[in-house]
This record gives C-alpha cells, structure tokens and sequence, in this order.
C-alpha cells in the first residue's frame, strides 16, 4: 500500500505535495518522491527513507512549479532505496504508482528485448516504460496510457504525467484507489481524501477502469476506451484527523476493515486455481527445497506466535512435514536440537522484533534454512533471512496486530499447499480446491465483518468484566489465545486463552456467574467435544458467547449468544473467527474509554530484549 498525490493549480506545487505526501504517510513511508513541470522540464526528487528526508533533501533547491505528483512508498517490489522510489521515469514519461502488477516480470522481459534499459527492481517502472513505448509511437499521454493498461494485471492507481504535454496529469485506477479533489481552479488526485482535505472538501471518487485527465482548466473523466462519463461529486465532512483513518475511528478498526484488500493484495499473483500451482518464486523456495525438508520449526511472538500454532496445524496436516512451534524467546535460549534439513519459518510483522531476530539467528546457526515471513520489505529479518514471503497488507499502525496476522495465516496456507504440491501428498483436485476456498475468502471476510453491530452488543453487555476466557480446540486454539491476548492488550481486562480440553484440568475452577467464556465452535472433528465443554461452563453458570460457523443448527439452542462466520474449510475459518474476536477486543476496549492504537505500555514493533 502506497500513497500517491498530485497537483495542479495556482499555487507552487512543492509545499502542497509534500504536506500531503505527509498525510498519506500512514499508507507507507520507507522511500518518497515528487516530480514537477519546471520550465518545460520534469524535475524528479527521490529519496529512501521518510517524507522529512525528501523535504529535507529538495531545501534550498531552486524549483517552483504549479503541477506535479507525488508517492510514498511502501515497498512490494524491491527495497526501500533512491533507485526503487517514486516517481518513475522513462522517456518522457514520469509516473508514482499505488498497487501490484502481477505480470510485471514477463512485461518487463518483452520491454527488455525492444531495448528498454531498467534502472530498478519494481514492478512500477515497467508500467513507465511500457506507457513511453507508446508515447514514442506518436501517441499522447492519455492514448498512450489506455493502450498500456490493457497489458497489465494486477492492482493499479496511477498518477502520470509527460514531459511534452505540461500541466498535465492522467489518472487511472484499477483495484487500487483513487480520488480527485476539485478546488478553486486547482485539482488534486489522490490515493486517499487526507491529502488534500485542508484545500478541498469536493472529491471524486474514481472506480475501477475510469481515467482522469486534469489541467489548470479542469477536470475531465473517461471510461478506459475513452468515452467522457459524468460523475458525481461529494462533500467530505470529515476533519482531517478523521480522514487520516479513513473515516474510521481508529487505525485498529480501519486495519481490521480492510483486510479483504490486505488479503487479496496477499494473494493476488500467487497461485492457480486452474493447475492448482502456488507460485514457489513468491516463496523464494524451489521445490527441491520442499522435497528435502524433515522437520520445520516455527519461530515468532505474541500475535505472529499465534499465527505460528495455525501454521503447526496448517502445514502437518496438509503438508505432512513434522513442525515445532517456539516462542522466540525461549528458542533463542533453549539450545534447540535442529536436524538437518530443518526449515525455521520465522513469523513478524515489523520485521525488527529483537527476540524473533535472536531466535532466527540462533536457528541459522544451527545449522536451519530461514524463511521469513514478514511485512516490511527491507527488515531486518527479511533482509537476513534465506527465503522471504512478503505479506501485503500494507502499513499495520495500529498497535493490536488485526490485518497482518490474518495475512500471516494466508502466507501459511499457501506455503502448506506449496509443501505438500512439492511432496506429492496434495493431488492437484485437491490443492485446486484448497486454492479455490482462498480465492473465496476476501468476500467471505467483507460477510464476517457485518457482524459488527451483533458483537458491539455483545461488548455493551461485558465490557465492564474482570476477566474473560478463551476456548477452541485444535487449529482454533491459537485463536483462542488471539482472542485473549487482544482482549488484554487494549481494553486491560485479564483474559486467558486455553484448550478446551483442558477445562476439567483446572480453569473450570474459575467459572462463575460473572465469568463470560467465550468458544470457537467451528464444524471440525472435535464440534461435538467442544458442545460438552459449553454444558460443562453453562452447567456451572458460566455465561458463554459462541463464535460458530454458518449452517450450525445445534449451537443456538445451546447458546444465544451465538455469532455465525460464512462456511469455509477449516483452515481458513481461523481467518473468519479472527474478524469478529478483534471486533470484540476494539468495541470492548472502546466502550472502556482505552487508548486503543496506542495501548499503555506497549509499541508497535519490540526492538529491545
Ligand atoms: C500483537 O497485537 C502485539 N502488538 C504483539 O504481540 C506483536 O504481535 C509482537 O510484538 C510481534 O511483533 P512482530 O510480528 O512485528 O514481530
């Protein structure tokens, strides 16, 4: 996820990038860019690291403009650098881009041999090159664009401009988005309304395949065959605080709302359901590597931990390859005995985590490969690791992890099917299928979070407990644990997680009338073990509230309180259960007037022992 802005207007162009490059930085911040009209040139400003060092960098400079784009990145393809920064230029075409193109490899082999010479390793510059090969046919920017696009697949939201056409810029998304802000007599695009908000509260909102072309006159929108549309324009009440998040609250629920993106922007690219194939290179892994594996051991903490219990689950049950599971920072101290041919997956969002840096260290050497599952390119960990998978879900701000450990769950399943395609104990009929549930499960996410309003009830009726248990069996355990530990960390209500077997091993002890218990109860091989552990609380006056599955008839009865998530297969359900267990942490959390994006005592990333 990356921020794009543009401008064209009466003022000078720099200031009003830059301060809106500022307000999009929540979308990613490892490198930025703008680039200008200026006497008949484009002027191009890049730099790694944060909007500050750019505006640091271009002081002094002497450069005004009136038109111009912009980008923050957040880095997918290639690591946070000057080279791989926004904008982008080729011929005399500039551009910043917000998205993944999938196919950007082979688009770029077939540019290659036509003798385009690449300068960086992301997929964006190929888009840049690709749009200048027609301008240099003779065509202009806005021909030359929608010939381009009909080559991509992928997500795109793009700002560009050409070198012979001044103040100028094109606009185009596609599952990327992408608004215009209308001012007076000056124009904006945007990734997102913050940008721009203090000059504008008119907007545009672009749809997929719609074109804007903006110039000191105005504004004029097209279908991608260039058919004028006309559209509506919006008042945005927001303050630009609000806007920041999206309209939402709180960066938690704004992260937890948009997981249906994070998860497509996960897989998008990544496997075929029609060879039922996930793509090894994604993994950096070959399947040689795969067939050689004996044992693998799964490295992380607290939340990325509990994304590492699901992949225990996930890759012996698909893959069949024994795993392990560790805390990090046990691992790191607890001599491991590491067989040869041993795989430690090492799981974190930041990328930066000391303890997961210590364990990954401690297992490379011992002698085990390293895969990194990670969501910061250019981390540490991901820098240090052998193999790396990128989760996509973009910026995590909040500090309760939601987006990135459902991401985490996804990276998992893809690398289980990929395992067990390479060992030969997964038929294709059967991977398709598996596959084919993934492809399902953004929709299925955006069902499970119109639960909202049902749990927000649910937290009206608890949210002034003392303390909360967990309850799942099996792969729902970990999010049993997911459940508690949310719970704990933003509202401070002590919650456990626990097995549900292991009620009658002693936390059955704690249930009162004033304990609310609250069980995953997915349709698995253990649901009917998991109906008795509800008696077992009710029968001693627990209060339960139920999370089930969609088609669940016997649990009602059982239990009022029950939620449904939509069908899905087992392991996938994990994902589902997550949604409305982080939507009781927040609204819990809300309802107790606790700092929910910067609960007291923690940080988002726990680079120190
Ligand atoms: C999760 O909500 C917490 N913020 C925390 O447990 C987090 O998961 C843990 O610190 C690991 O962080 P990492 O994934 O960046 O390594």
């Amino acid at each position: 996820m990356c921020g794009i802005i543009g401008y064209i207007g009466k003022q000078n162009a720099i200031p009003i990038l830059i301060e809106g490059l500022k307000r999009l930085e929540y979308r990613g911040y490892d490198s930025a860019g703008i680039a200008l009209f200026n006497k008949g040139k484009i002027e191009v400003r890049r730099c790694a690291g944060k909007i500050r060092e750019l505006e640091n960098s271009i002081k002094g400079d002497d450069l005004k403009s009136f038109a111009g784009i912009g980008h923050t990145r957040w880095a997918t393809h290639g690591r946070p650098s000057e080279e791989n920064a926004h904008p982008h230029k080729a011929g005399n075409v500039v551009l910043v881009h917000n998205g993944i193109i999938e196919n950007y490899l082979e688009l770029k082999t077939e540019l290659k041999e036509k003798g385009h010479v690449f300068t960086s390793e992301t997929d964006t510059e190929v888009i840049c090159h690709l749009i200048s090969s027609y301008t240099q046919k003779g065509h202009n920017i806005k021909e030359a664009t929608q010939k381009a696009i009909k080559h991509l697949k992928g997500a795109y939201a793009l700002g560009i401009i050409c070198e012979d056409e001044p103040d100028k810029i094109v606009a185009v998304r596609k599952d990327s988005p992408l608004v215009v802000g209308l001012g007076d007599k000056e124009f904006f695009i945007a990734s997102d309304i913050p940008a721009f908000l203090s000059h504008t509260k008119d907007v545009i909102i672009l749809d997929n395949g719609e074109m804007a072309v903006i110039t000191h006159n105005g504004v004029s929108i097209f279908d991608i065959s260039g058919k004028p549309l006309k559209k509506k324009i919006t008042n945005i009440a927001w303050n630009p605080a609000l806007a920041e998040k999206g309209g939402y609250n709180h960066f938690m629920l704004k992260e937890i709302y948009e997981q249906p993106r994070a998860i497509m922007d996960t897989i998008r690219g990544r496997f075929s359901v029609e060879t039922g194939d996930v793509n090894l290179e994604e993994f950096s892994m070959k399947e040689s590597e795969l067939k050689k594996l004996n044992k693998i051991f799964l490295i992380a903490c607290g939340t990325s931990w509990h994304a590492a219990l699901v992949g225990k689950y996930m890759i012996e049950d698909i893959a069949k390859i024994p795993s392990e599971v560790d805390i990090a920072s046990e691992f790191r101290y607890r001599n491991p005995i590491i067989p040869k041919g041993s795989l430690a997956i090492v799981i974190t969002q930041s990328g930066e985590t000391a303890d997961t840096l210590a364990a990954q260290r401690e297992a490379q050497k011992c002698g085990a490969k390293v895969l990194s599952i990670c969501n910061v390119v250019g981390s540490t960990s991901s820098r240090e690791a052998d193999s790396v998978f990128f989760t996509h879900s973009g910026p995590e701000i909040g500090v309760a992890s939601t987006k990135a450990f459902t991401t985490q769950l996804v990276a998992l399943y893809l690398f289980s099917i990929a395992a067990a395609k390479a060992r030969g104990v997964l038929d294709a009929k059967a991977a398709k299928e598996l596959l084919n549930d993934l492809l399902l499960l953004p929709e299925k996410v955006e069902e499970a979070l119109k639960l909202n309003d049902s749990i927000l009830k649910i937290a009206k009726e608890f949210f002034q407990v003392k303390d909360f248990l967990y309850m799942g069996r099996g792969i729902n355990y970990p999010i049993a644990l997911e459940g508690a530990l949310k719970l704990k960390e933003i509202s401070y209500i002590h919650a456990e997680g626990y097995p549900a077997g292991e009620m009658k091993h002693g936390p059955i002890a704690l249930i009162d009338d004033d304990m609310p218990v609250l069980v995953l109860a997915a349709r698995d091989k253990v649901h009917e073990k998991i109906l008795s552990n509800i008696e077992e609380v009710k029968s001693r006056g627990g209060k339960v509230i139920a999370f089930a599955v969609e088609g669940d008839k016997g649990i009602s009865s059982l239990v009022p309180h029950t939620i449904f998530v939509p069908k899905i297969n087992q392991y996938l359900t994990t994902v589902l259960f997550s949604v409305p267990i982080h939507l009781l942490a927040y609204h819990i959390a809300v309802l107790r007037g606790c700092d929910i994006d910067q609960p007291r005592n923690l940080a988002k990333s726990v680079t120190v022992e």
